[in-house]
């Protein structure tokens, strides 16, 4: 029976998604589609999942947080990160995941960080720093403001007033300045004890070379963007919508075709 997955988000136009698992669906010769939901009412997500019949999806901004309440039962790194962004149907129930984490630690194991430095607190620092602290690594967190610090009670964390200078092997931005604009994540002196200060630095925004990266390619650093993150957390949940019948590599063989 063919097998039927769709992104939910809002926006959701300019999702990737569709065209990287549509790859894997093709190149793995599966009877399968994967289309985009424009969700406005995140409430609605399950009622929707289930009348359109879906076996999985994936779920993008604004909805992971409120798809993480909706699921019959959660597993893995989602339940401590309290969002999921990747929904299995399984014996008629919403199972949820979170494979975005797994999927940053896939795009940067290579650089073999042992001590790291996040800019930003959001949904995506919560998510990745929960992780990267599974792994062993130590990690730092450094924001703009001192709300949101609250919600890493087991971290070191910093505002940017308060931050004093350390090494870093790797500095992580998850801040969404330089998304739609040319701004810093940080004041720029700021940036620049910080990128003086480490080996590597990532932007988790992805195919844009921004004022982040700009600056720390300045200063010959390592830099990577965050196609590889966003591949990744591709790859694993299409192994999940498939309960983990192919080889990661193939998968991500095909999906590569989509950047
Ligand atoms: P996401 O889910 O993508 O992580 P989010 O939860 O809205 O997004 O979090 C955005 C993060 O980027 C926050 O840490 C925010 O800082 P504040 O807590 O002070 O709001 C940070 N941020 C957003 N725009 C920024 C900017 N222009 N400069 C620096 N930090 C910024």
């Amino acid at each position: 029976m063919a097998k039927h997955f769709t992104i939910f988000g809002n926006p959701v136009q300019h999702s990737i998604s569709p065209k990287m698992h549509s790859f894997a669906i093709e190149g793995l010769s599966l009877d399968a589609t994967y289309d985009k939901t424009l969700l406005e009412d995140g409430t609605k997500l399950k009622e929707v999942f289930f009348e359109n019949k879906l076996d999985g999806a994936n779920v993008t901004v604004p909805h992971k947080e409120i798809a993480y309440k909706l699921c019959d039962e959660v597993r893995g790194i989602a339940k401590d990160i309290k969002a999921v962004n990747t929904l299995v149907l399984e014996d008629n129930k919403m199972i949820g995941y979170n494979t975005d984490a797994w999927g940053f630690y896939q795009s940067i194991k290579e650089y073999d960080a042992k001590d790291v430095l996040i800019l930003g607190a959001g949904g995506t620092s919560k998510a990745i720093s929960l992780f990267l602290k599974q792994k062993g690594i130590k990690v730092s967190i450094i924001n703009r403001s001192s709300k949101r610090l609250k919600d890493f009670k087991d971290f070191q964390t910093f505002t940017w007033d308060s931050y004093h200078d350390s090494y870093h092997d790797m500095v992580i931005n998850t801040t969404s300045a330089g998304l739609s604009d040319d701004s810093y994540p940080t004041p720029k002196d700021l940036l620049d004890k910080i990128l003086s200060n480490t080996k590597t630095a990532v932007d988790v925004i992805y195919n844009k070379n921004t004022p982040f990266l700009q600056l720390a390619k300045e200063k010959n650093l390592k830099t990577k963007d965050g196609s590889d993150m966003l591949l990744f957390q591709g790859v694993k949940a299409f192994n999940l919508f498939y309960h983990d019948r192919f080889d990661e590599k193939d998968i991500e063989k095909f999906m590569r075709k989509a950047f």
